[in-house]
């Protein structure tokens, strides 16, 4: 041990701090200060030759900043592998120019990134269009997570009603829709989401009966929140008798928990990829076993 360690940026020390003591290594702050005019200084330890950063990328434009700058720092005090660690990684939903004009903020931001790890570690990265993460991240070693083995485990341990539906908002949520149905052996429905602005939806629910059955949402990001919502009121309208929800990134303010129970959600769980009150699910079992290799690599 030595060669390696794990450096994380504020907002993700328990997570962080988590995934060190799993793969046994040590695990030190990186420090962001904010000027009054709202620049930035980053200040990093003294790195190992190869360096784990672990930063989640919310808010998303100032850590966007504050990863470069400790790229920078890392790299010029001697780190000669640097990982990212990125549970969630921002900007990938916009993959394409939907309009004229628009920029395609994904290809700005992987390449940013590409310049400056060599390798990336994200969870269920919002990659619709998307078929590979590796298409967008020129030169490097870019590796998209599932966190559904571990939502799976976590709500095995739950006393769920065998009569639970497993739905999911829209056709992209499918894959890991049928994939946590399949492992807790519960059936599952796919809605059909059509998107009217940034957070209102229309969810027309597949003609299944939903009469007096628990449902668990699952999606992979909740911004708005108004997909859920949108679900939630429809499922309640055909007689679903509770709706709890589970996702990877909870990504909407902690305050927005009131909304969504009122929409008729009793529960809503994520993974502790962002800081949130309902990060329960921790991610530190499956970023490790992805990088036991770095560690293995500099024993
Ligand atoms: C969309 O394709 C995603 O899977 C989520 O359903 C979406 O990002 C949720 O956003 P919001 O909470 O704003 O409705």
């Amino acid at each position: 041990m030595g060669k390696c360690q794990l450096q994380y940026l504020p907002g993700s020390a328990k997570p962080a701090i988590d995934l060190a003591a799993t793969l046994g290594i040590k695990a030190a702050p990186v420090a962001v200060h904010r000027f009054p005019d709202g620049e930035l200084r980053v200040t990093v330890a003294t790195p190992d030759p190869t360096t784990v950063l672990y930063a989640t990328f919310d808010p998303p434009n100032e850590k966007l900043l504050a990863v470069l700058f400790a790229a920078e720092a890392l790299r010029r005090n001697g780190c000669q592998r640097l990982v990212l660690v990125a549970p969630y990684l921002c900007y990938m939903r916009q993959d394409t120019a939907f309009q004229p004009g628009e920029s395609i903020s994904q290809r700005v931001v992987a390449e940013l990134l590409s310049d400056a790890v060599d390798r990336v570690i994200t969870v269920n990265a919002h990659l619709h269009r998307t078929k590979d993460i590796r298409s967008i991240f020129p030169g490097i070693v870019a590796e998209d997570l599932s966190a559904m083995p571990e939502i799976a485990k976590y709500l095995q341990a739950l006393p769920l009603d065998p009569a639970t539906i497993v739905v999911g908002p829209d056709e992209e949520s499918r894959p890991w829709i049928s994939e946590i149905a399949r492992r807790l052996g519960l059936a599952f429905a796919i809605a059909q989401k059509t998107r009217q602005g940034d957070s209102s939806v229309v969810i027309t629910l597949p003609p299944q009966d939903f009469q007096g059955h628990p449902v668990l949402l699952v999606d992979d990001i909740v911004s708005s929140g108004g997909t859920l919502m949108s679900c939630a009121r429809a499922l309640k309208s055909v007689g679903a008798s509770v709706i709890d929800a589970v996702i990877v990134h909870a990504l909407f303010p902690a305050a927005q928990i009131a909304q969504l129970e009122s929409a008729g959600i009793r529960s809503v769980r994520s993974t502790d990829s962002l800081s949130h009150p309902s990060a329960v699910i921790p991610l530190a079992g499956v970023l490790a076993s992805a990088l036991h290799g770095e560690i293995e690599a500099d024993a």
